[in-house]
């Protein structure tokens, strides 16, 4: 049975078990994992929080060759974590695998930051004085994450909090904490000294006690978290009462504007990926695809088309997408199907494939997994729960517009601000709804998911507190800075008012 680990050790109490299973073969228990009371998170806080001192007295250079090592670890298991993740969680294998490199990316990136981790020499207004700026890591971080990316997403977090002298307690989905477990086993070879980094298997309702708990022992400075915007509120609401800002990465209701003249061809490729791949269960995930009245039913045609053709099934073989990530998802995503209303129109079979429900060309057996029809839903519009809503499954709106400033209000319209995307062959557009649209992150004729790993990540709104992740910008998250004046003049030198002035001939005109 899997077990949290904490200090080095497995924790020897569990509340109680449950499986993980993997959902393109529910008959297939990839683990049993033993999930901990508050009181696990607390002890693994406490751990990390006393190992702290001293992982940060390792030269920021020695911890990024751990950062060096992680990576080249990583990358010797690379197949077989790849694979781990795509039966555990169901996603197909090539973006299993793309996931893993996420990871190498990361580490790539961050194992030079421990040679860099720069502060600045800031000169002074006062003769013999100077000034300094250091990065100081902020503590202990307590990490909670999603089980869509059940390795890079971590990643995103854990490289980054180390690299900068943090100790980390890292709670994983638990319908993924094999995948996070073999993460961890990776982590540890690369040499970390024990309480450095702990893992706890938890359900959510312990993990938010534990988490208030060790904040008010003072054991957590710093909280990141990937999930819902719901849970991301009321951890935010926590930590704003011990003066803290989480790092939240919520989720995300993302438009891809279609202008008329757009690339059709290119539009409906991205669509097909953003909308359905990873099942739609990306937080970048395409949400509603805001398209030109003149091109609306063009683009239906052949986006319905490319949807019709697409392998779904199998994830270990060649399809678009695979599974739900796990019975919770697929009874969430079984709720939003319902609220489809009249005034929409939905293209083709919607629900749970089966037999009964079939789907033509389906890649193996849908009825041992969790596996749902992707759906196209014309005519949906702000109000709709279709279109202001997250669904996090295989559902793509569509809406029409008819002036861009329309298109960009249309994709502002549900409150979030994760992804979004402009498919046109008019920079003036481009650029136009760049400015006007409110999300962290922004493609041109791209696909609203597949970021890649060193551009900062992040949402606004609905979709997070601004936070973003990943390259340079993650440090400001797990780095505070520290500023520092040394006057070596011998005398007290008193800013602003022993300052020397040069009067300068102000009345001076040519
Ligand atoms: C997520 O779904 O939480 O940009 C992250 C992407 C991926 C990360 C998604 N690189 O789609």
């Amino acid at each position: 049975m899997l077990r949290s680990i904490i200090g080095g050790a497995p924790a020897d109490a569990t509340a109680r078990a449950v499986d993980s299973r993997n959902p393109a073969d529910l008959a297939d228990v990839v683990a049993q994992v033993g999930l901990g009371e508050p009181a696990e998170l607390v002890a693994a806080a406490r751990s990390a929080h006393a190992a702290q001192r001293a992982w940060a007295d390792v030269p920021a250079p020695v911890r990024g060759q751990v950062v060096a090592s992680v990576g080249t670890l990583v990358e010797a298991n690379a197949e077989a974590l790849a694979r781990l993740v795509t039966r555990e969680i169901g996603k197909p294998l090539a973006e299993a695998r793309g996931e893993v490199q996420e990871i190498v990316d990361t580490c790539r990136f961050f194992l030079g930051e421990g040679r860099r981790l720069y502060g600045q020499t800031v000169p002074s207004e006062m003769p013999d004085k100077q000034l300094f700026t250091f990065r100081e890591p902020v503590g202990t971080t307590m990490i909670i994450t999603a089980g869509n990316f059940p390795v890079a997403v971590p990643s995103w977090y854990l490289v980054p909090a180390l690299l900068c002298g943090n100790t980390v307690v890292w709670k994983p989905a638990t319908y993924a904490a094999a995948s996070a477990d073999a993460l961890y086993q990776l982590f540890a070879r690369a040499g970390l000294p024990a309480g450095v980094l702990n893992i706890v298997h938890a359900d959510g309702p312990e993990t938010f006690a534990g988490l208030r708990t060790s904040l008010e022992q003072g054991l957590v400075q710093k909280v990141g978290f990937t999930g819902s915007t719901e849970v991301g509120r009321a951890i935010g609401e926590l930590c704003g009462r011990h003066l803290q800002t989480p790092c939240l990465e919520l989720g995300g209701k993302n438009p891809m504007v279609v202008t008329e003249d757009a690339d059709l061809d290119l539009a409906v490729e991205g669509a097909l990926f953003a909308g359905f791949g990873t099942a739609g269960q990306r937080c970048t995930s395409l949400g509603t695809a805001i398209v030109h009245e003149s091109v609306h039913a063009e683009f239906l045609r052949r986006f319905t088309a490319a949807v019709g053709a697409a392998a779904i099934g199998d994830p270990t073989r060649d399809v678009l997408y695979g599974p739900l990530l796990d019975e919770r998802f697929a009874v969430s995503y079984e709720g939003h199907l319902k609220s489809i209303t009249d005034s929409q129109r939905v293209l083709g079979p919607t629900g749970r494939i089966t037999a009964a429900n079939p789907r033509p060309g389906f890649v193996g057996d849908p009825e041992r997994g969790l596996f749902y029809h992707p759906a196209v839903v014309d005519g949906v519009r702000p109000g709709d729960a279709i279109f202001d809503e997250e669904t996090f499954g295989p559902i793509v709106g569509v809406t029409g517009y008819r002036s861009l400033g329309e298109a960009i209000e249309l994709a502002n319209a549900p409150g979030y601000g994760l992804s979004s995307a402009i498919y046109t062959t008019d920079p003036g557009k481009a650029f136009a709804f760049r400015r006007g649209i409110g999300a962290g992150m922004v493609s041109v004729n791209n696909s609203t998911s597949g970021a890649e790993a060193h551009l900062p990540f992040g949402g606004n709104g609905r979709s997070g507190n601004g936070s973003r992740q990943s390259g340079m910008w993650v440090l400001d998250q797990f780095t505070r800075w520290q500023s520092m004046n040394w006057d070596y003049s011998g005398r007290l030198q008193k800013a602003q008012m022993d300052v020397a002035v040069i009067e300068p001939d102000l009345a001076f005109r040519l």
